[in-house]
């Protein structure tokens, strides 16, 4: 019954045990360290147990009553040696080495060492990603170029989040009022699934994203055409769903660069046909889920902020219209 608990965590997604930077890879590398060191302090304790069970089996219960025995080491000795010295050296050891892998290695990268930063802002319960000299802001889905040192920038628009992206380094929390650095790196062109790993309110399981590591000349691409502003809407089905965009409930909360819509509340929608997942990826970026997400937001993410739109069937379909067309 354990075993399919246990086999749930194999998989080659979201994997700390398949790093794809220096830093997770050292992290990796202290998990193994620590399990080995833990599996043989197991066999010790273990095999000694079975020791003392077996000898003492041989010469009979109550034989050491009066004492050890002539050339017999006394139990002071013992109990001092692997309750005291054993484990605190072993302590002490393993804290040596995941403070060198961890703090050192995982520390806040000097900026002059970077070649770019990205700000991660965590909302209940999205990824906000803008890239600072540009005006580009993206939702849940960060992109990056492969081999190039990012300094990632995490703050909160609320509560406190973490920001994790398992194959790529360690957890950083974002604290309200506070900046905090990590450095950001890929070491092959690759998507990485990353997950809010720190308790958050009824949505945190749902608050996940997706780290896009493309080759240099990609990622330019991607940026200048994330940088510029909406497309404006070509057919009369998305002229209308503009319409219902900006003169309803929607441009409250959202915002569409290149239109009137400033909300800052949910997450910008400049170019939401660019992503894949909607929702902290909790269903997929097509017209179906958008539609049914923007109808009834409650039934896949109960509790957050988005209030049901109410919109007649052709506005609805105008709206999706209008989405879609934001690439
Ligand atoms: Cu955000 Cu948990």
């Amino acid at each position: 019954m354990l075993l399919p608990t246990v086999l749930t965590g194999c998989g080659g997604y979201q994997d700390t045990l398949n790093p794809h930077s220096h830093a997770a890879g050292d992290i990796t590398n202290l998990f193994w360290v620590m399990m080995a060191v833990a599996f043989g302090g197991l066999a010790l304790v273990t095999g000694l147990l079975v020791f003392a069970w077996v000898r003492r089996g041989r010469r009979g219960i109550g034989a050491d009553a009066d004492g050890p025995h002539p050339g017999e080491k006394p139990a002071w000795f013992v109990v001092l040696g692997m309750g005291v010295v054993f484990p605190l050296t072993v302590v002490v050891a393993l804290f040596i080495v995941s403070d060198w892998a961890i703090v050192k290695v995982t520390q806040a990268p000097a900026a002059s060492s970077t070649a770019m930063t990205v700000k991660a802002v965590g909302h209940q319960w999205y990824w906000a990603f803008r890239y600072p000299g540009t005006k580009a802001v993206t939702a849940d889905e960060l992109h990056i170029p492969v081999d190039t040192r990012v300094n990632l920038v995490a703050t909160t628009a609320d509560v406190i989040h973490s920001f994790w992206v398992p194959e790529l380094n360690r957890k950083i929390d974002t604290i309200p009022g506070q900046e905090n650095r990590i450095l950001l790196y890929a070491n092959q062109a690759d998507v990485y699934r990353g997950q809010c790993a720190e308790y958050c309110g009824l949505q945190h399981a749902h608050m996940g994203m997706l780290v896009f590591a493309q080759p240099k000349a990609e990622f330019r691409k991607w940026l200048r055409q994330q940088a510029a502003p909406a497309a404006a809407p070509k057919t009369g089905i998305e002229r209308q769903g503009q319409d219902v965009f900006l003169n309803g409930a929607c441009s409250s909360c959202h915002a569409i660069r290149g239109t009137s819509a400033h909300g800052y509340v949910g997450p910008d929608l400049t170019h939401l046909a660019s992503r894949t997942m909607l929702a902290g990826l909790t269903i997929p970026n097509t017209p179906d889920y958008l539609a049914r997400w923007i109808t009834d937001s409650q039934h896949f993410k109960p509790g957050n902020k988005m209030p049901d739109i109410q919109l007649s069937r052709a506005q609805l379909h105008a709206l999706v219209a209008y989405l879609g067309s934001l690439k």
